[in-house]
């Protein structure tokens, strides 16, 4: 294994390498976060991956009995979530030292963490918003960039790193497309600290997810990303499968006006949210001809199943290659 890379977020987490294993629904398990964390990264899943609560509670303690090294857990922060509450307390409760917030306000998460030493790094897709958490007292953001598997955002990293490192004093950790070390020395050199994959991990041994979803990733080219509302509401990059085609990438028309309409929106935008996270379900962990599925646009440089521990050696070599590369490109 190489030496360390030394940036303010692995300083912060005190970790050896900059690279979160980002929180995926349905994707992430324990063993995905065990082992990114024992590789020196830093793994993480989204508390809702677990349920009942008791099940969170067992994994969050599972991990914890399985590796020393600092761990992370997403919590939605939006009115979708009624267990954020009780997902923050538990791993608090549990020792976990790094929370990755999406989709709302992140301030209780920033307050209660704080309290136990733990580090809340905030999604965010623009300047406006990472203000907005800087200002809460977040301790990094995370970069949430065109080409993203989830929620991605639409600007491109290579204007979004710089743009957000304008105003913000605080580490930001890039998202969205990486899969490649080389990627990785790019939006250090933006000004990134760190790196937060999902798409890559979706294609490892650790992951349970049914055998298609891996091939899928495997096969898949970038041209092959498309971004749907049909799955929360929010813009999600799923394969255009074509289940998906079939079905469209919009919301039917009397969803969208009672999703937009003043008095039918707080029953219809949850109401969504649920019916979609049970097509993913469906879709992720059995065969069906039902297939959506979540991916970026890295998938195009996904071209083999490999172990949690071999996708992190792989991105840190092909990072120390590509920075030694570009150092012999400087001024003579
Ligand atoms: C299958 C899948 C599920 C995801 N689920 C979540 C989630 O539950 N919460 C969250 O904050 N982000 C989620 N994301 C976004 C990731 O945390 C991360 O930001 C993204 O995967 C980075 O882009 P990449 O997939 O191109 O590496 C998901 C991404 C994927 C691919």
């Amino acid at each position: 294994m190489l030496k360390k890379i030394k940036t303010p977020f692995t300083e912060m987490m005190k970790i050896d390498y900059p690279i979160i294993a980002a929180p995926m629904f349905l994707v992430s398990n324990a063993d995905i976060v065990v082992q990114a964390s024992e590789s020196g990264g830093i793994g993480t899943f989204p508390a809702l991956n677990y349920r009942p609560i008791e099940k969170y509670v067992e994994a969050l303690k599972e991990i914890k009995s399985r590796t020393k090294k600092p761990i992370g857990v997403n919590i939605i922060v939006n009115k979708s979530n009624a267990r954020q509450n009780e997902d923050l307390k538990h791993a608090l409760d549990n020792g976990v030292e790094l929370f990755i917030t999406s989709l709302g306000s992140p301030k209780e998460v920033i307050k209660e963490a704080h309290k136990n030493g733990a580090k809340v790094l905030c999604d965010v897709t623009n300047l406006e918003h990472a203000l907005k958490v800087q200002d809460m007292g977040a301790d990094g953001v995370i970069a949430v960039s065109s080409g993203a598997g989830g929620h991605a955002g639409p600007i491109s990293p290579l204007v979004l790193i710089p743009w957000l490192k304008t105003r913000l004093q605080i580490p930001i950790v890039a998202a969205g497309g990486i899969s490649h070390g080389s990627m990785m020395s790019a939006v250090l050199a933006l000004g990134a600290s760190g790196v937060s994959v999902g798409t890559r991990f979706i294609a490892s041994y650790e992951a349970q997810v049914d055998e298609a979803y891996k091939e899928a990733i495997i096969k898949s080219t970038p041209e092959d990303i498309v971004m749907t509302t049909r799955v929360s509401g929010t813009p999600a990059a799923v394969i255009n499968t074509p289940y998906v085609q079939k079905i469209g990438t919009d919301l039917p028309w009397a969803m969208k006006v009672l999703k937009d309409h003043k008095m039918t929106k707080k029953y219809m935008v949850p109401l969504i949210h649920l019916m979609g996270m049970k097509s993913l379900e469906e879709a992720a962990s059995k065969p069906t001809w039902k297939t959506v599925w979540t991916a970026g646009q890295s998938v195009g440089l996904v071209e083999e199943i490999l172990s949690v521990k071999e996708i992190y050696e792989k991105l840190i070599t092909e990072y120390d290659e590509s920075v030694k590369n570009l150092s012999s490109l400087g001024l003579d």
